[in-house]
């Protein structure tokens, strides 16, 4: 009975341990910035209203995310990670480019993408989950390029040459 009990206590001293190092350590330390978002923020409100404000924009991450989950040759490569954390900065991500107002608080695109060996194929099945994703929420075909605009020139960032 004390050795059962004693082993208890080393395996919860041992979860509770590595639920720590998760919570303080989920990234390398960094310096937030908005400047880490990699472009300026769109300024016009006409963008915003097709987005739906911030409510549509954090509709159309958490769908662009879902959609990356469950596609075959991108859920591999997301899983690993920490979706919570994904979840909030890409939402941030997009919030603060699409001039919602919001704080971008991530890295920057190299440094969040780096090792991770994601190819143009795997940056052109994003782009095709996020133009659902705003297809969805209604988002207009030329507003839809507008946003995209502005992310395409952060893929030599995302895709390692
Ligand atoms: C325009 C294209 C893309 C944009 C705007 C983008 C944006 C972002 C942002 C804002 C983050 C959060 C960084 C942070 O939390 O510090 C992130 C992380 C991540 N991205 Fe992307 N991304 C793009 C393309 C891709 C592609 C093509 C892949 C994979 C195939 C990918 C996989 C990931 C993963 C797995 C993370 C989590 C990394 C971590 O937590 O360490 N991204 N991305």
């Amino acid at each position: 009975m004390r050795k059962t009990l004693l082993l208890c206590a080393f395996v919860l001293a041992g979860m509770s341990a590595s639920a720590w190092a998760q919570e303080e350590e989920p990234v390398a330390p960094y310096e937030q910035s908005d400047a880490n978002a990699g472009a300026q923020p769109i300024t016009d409100p006409d963008v915003l209203a097709a987005f739906h404000g911030r409510e549509g924009i954090v509709r159309i991450t958490n769908r662009t995310i879902d959609l990356a989950l469950a596609d075959p040759q991108l859920g591999p490569i997301f899983q690993p990670f920490d979706m919570v954390r994904l979840r909030r900065t890409l939402n941030e991500h997009f919030c603060y480019l699409l001039g919602g107002g919001c704080t971008y608080t991530g890295r920057d695109m190299r440094a969040a993408h780096a090792g991770m060996g994601a190819q143009t194929r795997d940056f052109n099945l994003l782009v095709r989950h996020l133009r659902t994703a705003m297809e969805e929420e209604g988002v207009p075909f030329r507003m839809q390029n507008r946003f995209l605009a502005v992310l395409a020139p952060m893929r030599s960032d995302v895709v390692p040459r």
